[in-house]
C-alpha cells in the first residue's frame, strides 16, 4: 500500500516538546523507524509535516488518487478543525487518526476529536507504536 503520514502542528518539536508526555524521540527518528518497518512489510511511506491548517488540507487534496491510506496526527487541529475533517471526507481515502498521548485521559478539550468521525479508526496513547497500529488498521480494512 502507498501510505501518506501527516503530522500537524508542533509535532516537528518532538523530542524537545513535553517529553514526559510525547517521549524523547524526534519526529525524524520516529519516521525513520516507521518507514523501515512499513517497507519491510512491503508498504511505501511518504511523510508530510506542517504547522499550517491550509497546507495540511492542500497535501490531503494532492493525495487523491495517489495514496491508498492516510495516517494523520492532526495535533491540536484534532479538536477543532472541521476543515481538515471535510478534506478527509472529500478524499475518500481510508484514514486513521493517531495520537502519541492518550487524549481521552487528558484535559477535557482534548477528549473531543472533530476529525475522528471522518476516519476509519483512532489510535491514542500508544506513543510511536500508534503509527504502526494505524498502519495495521489500514491494511486490515483494505478491500479484498
Ligand atoms: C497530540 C494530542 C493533541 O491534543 C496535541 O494538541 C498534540 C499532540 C498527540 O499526539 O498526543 O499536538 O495529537
Amino acid at each position: 500500500m502507498k501510505i501518506l503520514v501527516i503530522n500537524g502542528p508542533n509535532l516537528n518539536l518532538l523530542g524537545k516538546r513535553e517529553p514526559e508526555i510525547y517521549g524523547s524521540e524526534t519526529l525524524d527518528e520516529i519516521l525513520e523507524w516507521l518507514t523501515a518497518t512499513a517497507e519491510a512489510k512491503g508498504h511505501g511511506l511518504e511523510h508530510f509535516q506542517s504547522n499550517h491548517e491550509g497546507a495540511i488540507i492542500d497535501r490531503l487534496h494532492e493525495a487523491m488518487g495517489q495514496a491508498d491510506g492516510i495516517i494523520i496526527n492532526p495535533g491540536a487541529f484534532t479538536h477543532y478543525s472541521y476543515a481538515i475533517r471535510d478534506a478527509i471526507t472529500a478524499m475518500g481515502i481510508p484514514t486513521v487518526e493517531v495520537h502519541l498521548s492518550d487524549i481521552h485521559s487528558r484535559e477535557d478539550f482534548r477528549k473531543i476529536s472533530v476529525i475522528a468521525p471522518a476516519c476509519v479508526g483512532q489510535v491514542s496513547g500508544l506513543g510511536k507504536e500508534g503509527y504502526l497500529e494505524g498502519l495495521r488498521k489500514l491494511v486490515q480494512g483494505r478491500p479484498v
